[in-house]
């Protein structure tokens, strides 16, 4: 794994902007993983400054998102097709269809999921995914405990989890119970992997990966066994661990 390291959450999007745009232009038809939270929004706002600033073309680009809240419709203010639509399909050059998020309110969830993994086949496989890390080590909707070998599912949000994304919703009632969500399978079939990282409630996250075992109950261990990660994490994740 490799380690880059930030001031702050500004320059941490920064680096990263310049990691996606660097591969974007070395291979224009690339497939992207996106995540959503607040980790990865200023890295957003940087691709679009640099879209609407040097023209970066995202033409060619597909993105395939790693999770959507089960029950919420793509016209949801708190779905995750609304954020990606919000913080960056609207204003770069993306074309609609290219972007895939699960769809949360669909009549067949398990249909669903095998579509999304047999649909990301189809296009090649993702050639770069980016990762937000859970204080409690999930990535996408992966809480701890779940397989190595997953694929796409249906999971149950753990009260943690919906506890820690109730700041979105009008209130922790509101919060989805369930969630679709690419596996850890899925997500270490990705060629190259971008994790950021930010603040302090992340830093026992960030050391547990860099120095725990790799183990199930924690599922971003998983990523120390891939052959091509890249973390870029600022000073108040990363304190005095590297
Ligand atoms: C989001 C996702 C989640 C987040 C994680 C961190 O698509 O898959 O795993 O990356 O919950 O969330 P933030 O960035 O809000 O701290």
């Amino acid at each position: 794994m490799k380690i880059l390291q930030a001031k702050n959450y500004d320059e941490m999007s920064q680096k990263a902007a310049e990691f996606l745009i660097e591969r974007i232009r070395r291979s224009p038809d690339i497939n992207l993983g996106l995540a959503t939270g607040g980790t990865p929004v200023g890295l957003y706002a940087q691709l679009v400054k640099d879209h609407q600033k040097n023209h970066t073309s995202y033409q060619d680009v597909t993105t395939f998102n790693l999770d959507e809240y089960m029950g919420l419709s793509s016209e949801d203010p708190n779905s995750y097709r609304f954020f990606m639509d919000k913080h960056l399909f609207k204003h770069i050059d993306i074309k609609k269809s290219n972007t895939h998020v699960p769809l949360g309110d669909t009549a067949n969830p398990q249909k669903q999921c095998s579509d999304y993994e047999n649909l990301i086949e189809r296009h090649g496989g993702i050639d770069l995914q980016i990762l937000g890390i859970g204080s409690n080590g999930h990535i996408g909707f992966n809480e701890p405990g779940t397989s190595f070998q997953s694929e796409t599912h249906i999971v149950e949000l753990t009260p943690s989890t919906r506890e820690s994304n109730a700041r979105y919703f009008n209130s922790l009632s509101e919060v989805p119970f369930h969630a679709i969500t690419m596996g850890i399978a899925s997500i270490m079939r990705s060629r190259e992997i971008l994790l950021l990282v930010s603040g302090n409630a992340k830093r026992d996250a960030l050391e547990q990966l860099l120095q725990g075992e790799v183990n199930e109950s924690f599922p971003a261990s998983i990523l120390r066994t891939h052959p091509a990660v890249t973390i870029i994490a600022d000073e108040a994740a990363i304190g005095s661990i590297v």
